[in-house]
C-alpha cells in the first residue's frame, strides 16, 4: 500500500483531497491545526469512504516547533506500522491575512505556513521520501505570477501588502518545487506545482478585515474542491513521475519566468537559515 502525508486536511482543497487518496486506496497521513477539525474531517471522509486507511495529526504549522513536533509524530507512526518509505507529501496547507502578522518565531505568517512550514515538513521527511523515489507536490497558485521574491525584505516588514505577500508565497512554493527537483531529481525524487485555479473555500474568511469581505464575492465563482483534488492524484497515478513542473486541471501549464534554478537556490539557502536547517 503507498502511504501519502497531506497537509491543510480538514477542509477545502486538502480535505477533497485526502477523500480521493483514502477512496483510491492509499494510506493518508492527513495532517490539521485542530484536533477538532481533524476529527470532524475524519468522520466526514468515512461517512462517505468507510474503508478509508487514514491516521491524523494536529499542530500549527506556522509554528516551527509544531512542525518538527508532527514530523516526530509522523515518523514514530511509521515506525510503529513498519512502514519505511512515503510515497508522496502534498504540502497544502494555507493561509491568507489582511494585515502584517507574526508567528512566534517572528515570521510573516502566510511566509511561514504558506512557504516554510511545507520547506522544514520535506526536509523532515526527505529519506522517507527519497527511500520510494517520492512525489513532493506544492498547492501553487496562478497568482504566483506577476511578482518577484522580495529578497532584501522578505517578510515585507517594511511595506506590507497582503496580497503581494500571498502572491510571493505562492511563488515561494514553486521556486522550492524546482529546488527540490534540481537537487534530488536525479535520485529519484520529483516536486510539483499544482494550481487549484479559483476554489470555492473559506479560505479568505478564517480571517478578519479586508480578506474576509473580498473573498466572500470571489469564491462565488470559485469550483468545487473535488476539481482540483484529481490534479494530485493524477500526478502520484502516472506510473512514471512527470518531468513537468506546474500542473492546472491535469495538464502542463505555463510559469512565471521568476522560476529559475538561480532563484530557487536562493530561496533554499534563505529558507534553511530562517528554519535552522540543511537538507544536506
Ligand atoms: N481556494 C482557492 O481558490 C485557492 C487558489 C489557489 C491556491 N489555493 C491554496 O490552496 C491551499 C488550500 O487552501 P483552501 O482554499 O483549500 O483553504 P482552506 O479550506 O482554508 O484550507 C486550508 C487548510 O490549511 C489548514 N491550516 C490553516 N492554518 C493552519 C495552521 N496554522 N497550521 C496547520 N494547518 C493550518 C486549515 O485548517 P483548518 O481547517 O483548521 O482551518 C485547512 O485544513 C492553500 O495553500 C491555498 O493557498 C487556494
Amino acid at each position: 500500500m503507498k502511504t501519502i502525508v497531506i497537509t491543510g486536511a480538514t477542509s477545502g482543497i486538502g480535505l477533497e483531497t485526502a477523500r480521493l487518496f483514502a477512496a483510491a486506496g492509499y494510506r493518508v497521513l492527513a495532517v490539521g491545526h485542530s484536533t477538532a477539525n481533524c476529527e470532524k474531517a475524519n468522520s466526514d471522509i468515512k461517512s462517505t469512504c468507510p474503508e478509508a486507511m487514514l491516521a491524523w495529526f494536529a499542530e500549527d504549522l506556522m509554528q516551527q516547533r509544531e512542525v518538527e513536533r508532527v514530523a516526530g509524530e509522523i515518523k514514530a507512526f511509521l515506525a510503529k506500522e513498519g512502514v519505511e518509505s512515503l510515497y508522496a507529501l502534498i504540502n497544502n496547507a494555507g493561509c491568507a491575512r489582511s494585515w502584517y502578522m507574526t508567528t512566534e518565531d517572528g515570521y510573516e505568517q502566510q511566509f511561514a505556513l504558506n512557504h516554510l512550514a511545507g520547506f522544514k515538513l520535506t526536509c523532515e521527511l526527505l529519506p522517507y521520501l527519497l527511500k520510494e523515489g517520492g512525489r513532493v507536490i506544492m498547492t501553487s497558485s496562478e497568482s504566483h505570477t506577476g511578482i518577484k521574491v522580495h529578497w532584501n525584505d522578505v517578510m515585507l516588514r517594511r511595506r506590507y501588502n497582503p496580497l503581494t505577500a500571498y502572491k510571493q508565497s505562492k511563488l515561494c512554493n514553486l521556486l522550492f518545487a524546482k529546488g527540490l527537483n534540481d537537487r534530488y531529481a536525479s535520485a529519484g525524487l520529483h516536486a510539483y506545482g499544482v494550481d487549484p485555479g479559483l476554489v470555492k473555500t473559506d479560505i479568505g474568511n478564517k480571517t478578519a478585515g479586508i480578506v474576509d469581505i473580498f473573498w466572500k464575492f470571489r469564491k462565488r465563482h470559485g469550483v468545487s474542491p473535488t476539481i482540483p483534488a484529481k490534479n494530485y492524484l493524477f500526478i502520484c497515478e502516472q506510473p512514471e513521475p512527470p518531468q513537468w513542473l506546474y500542473w492546472y486541471l491535469c495538464r502542463e501549464q505555463k510559469y512565471s519566468r521568476q522560476v529559475t534554478s538561480e532563484n530557487a537556490t536562493r530561496l533554499f539557502e534563505l529558507s534553511e537559515k530562517l528554519c535552522g536547517i540543511s537538507y544536506k
